[in-house]
């Protein structure tokens, strides 16, 4: 059996179609598979490598702790120079309130920890969360997904667990004094870059606050930059009082985190104590990648040029077979009439030929399959934006053929 054989016979499958891309190595925005073919990265491993791939500073950060020491202890018990930095610095970009740093191994994880300290803090047990909304595939998490598809299978998950309509005001009405807490992803990802009324979530934040319910808002997905902020809610003008966070935390190592304030997050020390329990969650490698990703993000200054990409992209991407193109900075679905020839768009642009010699690394929405996901490292330069927007645009018109 060659790799890829032992690959769909040896690991676990999640589904019949995986894309079985065999990755040789992977540098800024290109992916190389093993038989050299170079590949633009539009998808940064879905959100995750928004510094591109082997970024200096991080490989060397991940180098200087390797020589240190790897996992010592279990999450929370003794002082690891990496966690402490890093929750130092996320706290500096900051409101003020989010000032505690619990840090997980996963977004899902993450969701199921803040989920836990909602409850233990309020009181109470009802979680509203939002129709279309992607939290993690855990049971927690998946309980407060907001697609049955997805759900149904695995019942029972949490009880008093209300999916409402986003962005809809009926929603601000269903809040009130039973409502442990509302979660929400700050722009929709998964069901193509949903982007709510301001309006929306100021009141959804407003009537949180008066009746004592928690806003908590996932930003695994659209955090670090992505959106042309470092945080997508600088742009609604709310703060939440818990911050999810994942991904691109990393800086391309595993990690999560939820924040909050320290009167709230001390909750976890007590009735029970350990609150919350993880092995290798905030693992000091994790905790020095992602701390040189930040300050490569923030020193580099890329945020600056978010807005400046995907206006290129927008104005690039133009075909009557093209219904829309949501987009939110460096992150767009690009909405075609059906999942098929999204689809076919998707296995076109990953095709290699002496004519086209640069693939294209692309993919679908969990609950939108017929848009196109755009979401690339925040370091891919304009050449290669074009590059990969002229590649688009003749999968669009070949693989109709
Ligand atoms: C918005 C959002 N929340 C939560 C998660 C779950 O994160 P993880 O896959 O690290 O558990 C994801 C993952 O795609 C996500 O996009």
């Amino acid at each position: 059996m060659n790799t890829r054989e032992i690959f769909l016979q040896h690991v676990a499958q999640t589904s019949p179609a995986s894309l079985a891309f065999e990755i040789e190595r992977a540098e800024c925005a290109t992916l190389f598979d093993v038989k050299g073919n170079a590949y633009i990265d539009l998808i940064g491993g879905i959100s995750v490598a928004n510094m591109g791939h082997g970024h200096p500073k991080i490989l060397a950060a991940i180098r200087e702790q390797l020589d240190k020491y790897l996992h010592v202890m279990v999450y929370g018990e003794f002082v690891q120079s990496p966690q402490v930095r890093y929750a130092q610095r996320l706290c500096s970009l900051l409101p003020s309130t989010l000032n505690s740093v619990y840090f997980t191994n996963s977004g899902a994880e993450a969701v199921e920890g803040a989920m836990k300290l909602a409850k233990r803090y309020t009181n109470r047990t009802r979680i509203i969360s939002f129709q279309g909304s992607y939290h993690g595939s855990t049971q927690g998490a998946l309980s407060v997904i907001g697609d049955e598809y997805w759900r149904q299978a695995f019942r029972p998950l949490l009880p008093d667990v209300w999916h409402l309509r986003y962005n809809d005001p009926a929603a601000i009405d269903a809040i009130d004094e039973t409502t442990a807490c509302v979660l929400l992803e700050t722009v929709q990802a998964e069901s193509g870059i949903l982007v709510p009324d301001a309006g929306w979530l100021k009141a959804l934040e407003k009537k949180c606050r008066a009746t004592g319910t928690l806003l908590m808002l996932d930003e695994i997905q659209v955090g670090f930059g992505r959106t042309g902020k470092c945080w997508a809610f600088e742009w609604f003008d709310i703060v939440p009082d818990v911050l999810l966070l994942a991904k691109a935390l990393g800086g391309g190592l595993p990690l999560g985190a939820f924040v909050a304030d320290k009167k709230l997050m001390d909750q976890l020390t007590d009735a029970p104590v350990l609150g919350h329990i993880t092995t290798f969650g905030g693992h000091p490698l994790s905790c020095a990648a992602g701390l040189a990703a930040l300050d490569a993000l923030v020193e580099e200054r890329w945020i600056d040029t978010v807005k400046e990409k995907e206006a290129i992209f927008r104005m690039q991407l133009q075909h009557p077979a093209i219904k829309s193109i949501r987009s939110f900075g460096l992150w767009m679905a690009v909405e075609f009439s059906d999942a098929e020839t999204c689809k076919r768009v998707i296995d076109y642009c990953l095709t290699v030929t002496p004519q086209d010699p640069t693939g294209l690394m692309t993919d679908w929405f969990l609950f939108a399959p017929h848009c196109l996901r755009i979401a690339p490292p925040l370091i891919i330069s304009e050449a290669q934006i074009k590059l990969a927007c002229e590649r688009i645009l003749k999968a669009i018109d070949q693989s109709k053929l």
